[in-house]
């Protein structure tokens, strides 16, 4: 490898909340989530290119289904690197398992350019809310542990610290402070990234960039008191990780997707 290749950053894009179906013609709000996926991956393409890596952080399905996730692994196709895929609220853990296992996304861990990346499982069968289960509080002490010294992004769908969007407030992560008190121990953590809010998402606390995006289909409006969709475009995020630990990213939007959202729905 030469030193202009040690130097290139590694580029990471997050995609959340695609909600994807059995159907091709499955939508939400009226928004058909396979088809602005593809507009949110062809928008990637046309941005920024090819990443390294993907993260795929939750409600990948709606409904749960095996098509569901397969349709997933077959719009990835369109990139060159390895996904890691983690559950939200709306997926069956099962079923992605065993879907993400074929494409090579059923991944928890990686040290990857210098970072280190550990995947959690905040989804609980049949609740909107997420917690992290003994176990996978355990992990994520054990790969910190065992990585003292290497930047890291923590990543789960559930929001882990209160957002501005009210009707959001019971549906984050429940043992979030135990979340912290682990995280706190651990200055090489730099990023705690997830999905499930639709919107962006944008703060530091003690020196730990959080950070949430859009979703590839619907939008959440910021700040809203009650449920309410944003006429905004389905997005994704974009990191670049410098091994000495800095890194950018950004936030980008599918601008040319076309789409006509139901805004009189009272939930999705
Ligand atoms: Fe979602």
């Amino acid at each position: 490898m030469t030193s202009k290749e040690t130097a290139r950053p590694l580029r990471v894009l997050q995609l959340t909340d695609p909600h994807l179906m059995a159907s091709a013609d499955g939508a939400l709000l009226g928004v058909n989530t396979r088809d602005s996926l593809n507009a949110v991956i062809a928008e990637v393409l046309a941005s920024h290119g090819q990443p390294d890596l993907i993260l795929a952080t939750g409600d990948l399905a709606q409904d749960g289904s095996e098509e569901a996730y397969c349709a997933l692994g077959e719009s990835f196709t369109a990139f060159n690197c390895a996904s890691a895929w983690i559950a939200g609220n709306h997926d069956k853990v099962p079923s992605l398992k065993e879907v993400a296992a074929r494409y090579g996304a059923n991944r928890r861990h990686l040290v990857q350019g210098g970072w280190q990346f550990i995947l959690l499982d905040s989804s609980v069968p049949g609740k909107v809310h997420g917690e992290l289960a003994e176990s996978e509080l355990g992990f994520l002490v054990q790969m910190l542990e065992q990585n003292p010294d290497v930047p890291t992004l923590v990543t789960l769908h559930h929001h882990p610290v209160d957002i501005d969007t009210d009707w959001m407030a019971d549906i984050g992560l429940k043992n979030r402070e135990e979340f912290w008190q682990l995280i706190d121990r651990f200055p090489q953590v730099k990023i705690v990234l997830w999905g499930h809010i639709h919107q962006t998402f944008e703060q530091q606390r003690n020196g730990v960039h959080l950070l949430a995006t859009p979703s590839t289909c619907i939008q959440f409006t910021s700040g809203s008191r009650k449920f309410s969709v944003d006429d905004l475009a389905p997005g994704y995020r974009w990191f670049e990780l410098q091994a000495s630990g800095d890194f950018t990213t950004e936030v980008c939007r599918a601008r040319s997707f076309e789409f006509e959202l139901d805004q009189n729905s009272t939930g999705y």
